[in-house]
């Protein structure tokens, strides 16, 4: 790994059984706390975001507000969030998928989204895929053109790329760092 991914997985921390025995979780909030990790991760996205000319971050609620709105603002650009469904109070656009027991919905404002408008998506993790697939297959259908689709952390263990790579058509899907 180079020295930004060194950097940043050395502020994530395994945090075993959690939520439930068996699972190790990876928690973010040591490198948010880290004025220059954070830095450093903001600038790799905005880096992204101009990379691929894109000309606004969708954020998924809720980690993914936390990295996507610093990096918009220092990329220049806006930022519109996805919200898990019944929270975002004008006209919006939903997609439900399936969760592992169940099911779950996602919404947009899509009026923040001009057809011209091109969007990278960013998200702390990438587990199933079925978050960021679900938003790429939203952002279809709100107009708008996906540029791509960025997160911090890939559990390359699950098949979440391949799944979000299919929805992509093309565009990228990075991650800063996969364990
Ligand atoms: C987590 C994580 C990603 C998603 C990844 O969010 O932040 O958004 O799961 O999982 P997937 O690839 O299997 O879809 P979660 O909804 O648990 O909670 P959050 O509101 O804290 O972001
Ligand atoms: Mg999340």
């Amino acid at each position: 790994a180079d020295g930004l991914s060194e950097l940043l997985l050395s502020r994530i921390r395994d945090v075993p059984d959690h939520p439930e025995p068996g699972v190790m979780f990876k928690d973010i909030t040591p490198l948010l706390a880290d004025p220059v990790a954070f830095a450093a991760l903001t600038d790799a996205l905005a880096a992204r975001c101009a990379e691929l000319g894109a000309t606004k971050v969708v954020g998924l609620e809720a980690r993914g507000f936390i990295l996507g709105a610093p990096a918009a603002v220092r990329a220049g650009v806006g930022f519109v969030p996805v919200r898990k469904a019944g929270k975002l109070p004008g006209a919006t656009l939903g997609q439900a998928y399936d969760l592992e027991y169940g099911s779950a919905e996602i919404e947009i404002h899509a009026e923040d989204l001009r057809p011209e408008d091109r969007v990278l998506v960013v998200d702390d993790v990438l587990a199933t895929g079925g978050t960021a697939e679900a938003s790429v297959h939203l952002l279809r259908r709100s107009g708008a053109a996906v540029a791509g689709v960025s997160v911090l952390m890939e559990l390359g263990f699950l098949a979440g790329r391949t799944r979000v790579e299919a929805a992509l058509e093309g565009a990228p899907l990075d991650a800063l760092v996969t364990v």
